[in-house]
């Protein structure tokens, strides 16, 4: 890693911005390719993709750019889910796979296809790799590292970060309590803690470089986090306005249509953060913790909602920020939220 501004930086950086990847369809890979041109470091969405999928997804971004850019991997979480609460909850769910004529999907337990990606990203090395919802203890970390990547670790606390340092990250990617979708919380008890105070507990425990997240999506916003010791500003919400982020038409509108987020696990059965919805109101008092398997039951109805155009049973993530997202290409938003 090199040198900038006294402190380490990442590959591929050459301004202090760092695109979220967005796992769902948000992050296409024009999206990435015009946030690597644009001098950020731009990050492909792992979650949810097949190896497979993962590949051809990388080789898509090297088609449209040859800047380089990062990818993000879920790391499994234990099987902890209480199999009859969920079918309690997906009961629940039934009028509204009815309305949508739409059959709720069966939970199960998987593990995003962890080992096949990480084996492809050892076999054909990126810049960067992103971990979010832990951090692996058992060499990942290390064999990554010696493939040639600087491994950025997801913390939403400080002892989250503590840990992170000591298995040896790279990078901390600090995930405030305003950010958008999913804590990248490493137990589903850590309470979400406001960015600037995460930052400000962070700061003296290491040297490493603080890619700070969540609600920022102005200038000031960059500005104020970069002057209280963050490395990198992280953006997500900022950028699912743009023509190149593959969010869903009814969403990237609802973010300046609709006011007030909330944390939820209504959608996945894990806390995350969206736009206050029917959805959100009906079952956010029922939510159970259980994921991945809640996100396996409601995903048809998710779907279903978006083809059907109905923003009330849709997952509509967005941070705190999500008023100041632009609807402009990519480039544009970076260059404006570069102080
Ligand atoms: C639609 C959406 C999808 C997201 N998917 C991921 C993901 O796949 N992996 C990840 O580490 N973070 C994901 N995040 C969270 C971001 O990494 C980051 O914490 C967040 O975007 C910062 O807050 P902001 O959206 O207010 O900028 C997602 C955020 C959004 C808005």
């Amino acid at each position: 890693m090199w040198k900038a501004w006294g402190v380490p930086k990442l590959p591929g950086t050459d301004l202090p911005i760092v695109q979220s990847p967005m796992a769902g369809g948000a992050t296409t890979p024009e999206l990435v390719a015009a946030v690597a041109d644009a001098g950020a470091l731009g990050f492909v969405a792992a979650g949810y993709l097949s190896a497979e999928q993962l590949r051809d997804r990388i080789t898509a971004v090297r088609e449209r750019t040859r800047a380089p850019f990062g990818v993000n991997l879920f790391v499994p979480w234990p099987d902890r889910a209480d199999s009859r609460a969920v079918d309690a909850y997906a009961e629940r769910l039934a009028p509204d796979a009815e309305r949508l004529d739409v059959a709720l999907g069966k939970p199960r337990w998987d593990d995003d296809d962890w080992a096949a990606k990480v084996e492809l990203l050892l076999a054909d090395p990126l810049p960067v790799v992103g971990l979010t919802f832990g951090c692996p203890t058992d060499g990942t970390i290390a064999a990554l590292q010696n493939a040639g990547s600087a491994v950025a670790v997801t913390v939403t606390t400080r002892t989250e970060a503590a840990d992170a340092v000591a298995a040896g990250a790279d990078a901390l990617l600090l995930q405030g309590a305003e950010a958008g979708a999913h804590r990248g919380s490493w137990t589903p008890d850590a309470e979400p803690v406001p960015l600037a105070t995460l930052l400000a507990e962070v700061r003296p425990l290491t040297d490493v470089p603080l890619v700070a997240a969540g609600g920022l999506a102005d200038v000031d916003a960059v500005r104020r986090i970069l002057a209280a010791g963050a490395t990198y500003a992280q953006v997500g919400t900022a950028l699912l306005r743009s023509p190149e982020s593959g969010a869903p038409p009814l969403h990237k509108e609802a973010l300046v249509t609709r006011t007030g987020t909330t944390i939820t696990r209504a959608f996945t059965g894990r806390r995350a953060r969206g736009l206050v919805n029917g959805f959100i109101r009906d079952h956010g008092p029922d939510e159970v913790e259980a994921y991945p398997q809640v996100h396996h039951v409601t995903r048809p109805l998710r779907a279903a909602a978006a083809k059907a155009g109905d923003p009330e049973r849709m997952a509509l993530w967005a941070g705190t920020g999500h008023a100041s997202a632009q609807d402009a290409p990519a480039a544009e938003i970076i260059r404006a939220l570069t102080p």
